[in-house]
C-alpha cells in the first residue's frame, strides 16, 4: 500500500498550484477502507496564505466525513520539471501540527512516507512533532 500511496503524492502534486515557488506538492492519506485522499499546494500572491498539500488532502478528507478513517500519510514533491528531490520530503512545521490533530483523533503515531528520487522513507509523527502540542494539552 505504500507504493500505491507514494504513487497517488506523486500524482497529486501534478495538480499543484505553485506560481510563486514553482515548487509542486502531493499529499495522499490513506483511509482505512483501503481508499486515497489527495492535496496539492495551492498558493497565493500573499505569500502567506499558501495552503500545504497535506493540510488540503487533510482538509478534504474532514469536509468528506473521513477524518477518522486515516491511517497513513505520504508527501512527494519537487521543483516543477522535476518529480522529487535528492532528499526526502517532509512536512512543513504548520503540517505537523495539522497532522497532529489527526494522529491524536484516530490515537494512531501516524506513518508518514516521504518520497525522494530513490523510494521513499517512513517516518512516525512522534519522530516529526517530538512533545508537541494536542489536544491533551488543553487538559
Ligand atoms: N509545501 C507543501 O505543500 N508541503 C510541505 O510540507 C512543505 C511545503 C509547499 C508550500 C509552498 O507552496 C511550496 O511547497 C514551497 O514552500
Amino acid at each position: 500500500m505504500s507504493d500505491r500511496l507514494i504513487a497517488a503524492a506523486i500524482e497529486a502534486a501534478q495538480h499543484a498550484y505553485a506560481p510563486y515557488s514553482d515548487f509542486h506538492v502531493g499529499a495522499a492519506l490513506e483511509l482505512d477502507d483501503g481508499s486515497i485522499v489527495t492535496g496539492a499546494n495551492f498558493e497565493n500572491a500573499s505569500y502567506g496564505m499558501t495552503l500545504c498539500a497535506e493540510t488540503v488532502a487533510i482538509a478534504k478528507a474532514n469536509s468528506d466525513g473521513q477524518l477518522r478513517k486515516i491511517v497513513a500519510i505520504a508527501v512527494a514533491g519537487g521543483p516543477k520539471g522535476t518529480a522529487l528531490g535528492a532528499d526526502p520530503i517532509t512536512p512543513c512545521g504548520r503540517c505537523r501540527q495539522i497532522i497532529k490533530e489527526v494522529a491524536d483523533l484516530v490515537d494512531i503515531d501516524l506513518p508518514v512516507h516521504c518520497a525522494h528520487e530513490g523510494g521513499y522513507v517512513t517516518y512516525r509523527l512522534s519522530e516529526l512533532l517530538p512533545h508537541g502540542f494536542g489536544p491533551a494539552s488543553l487538559g
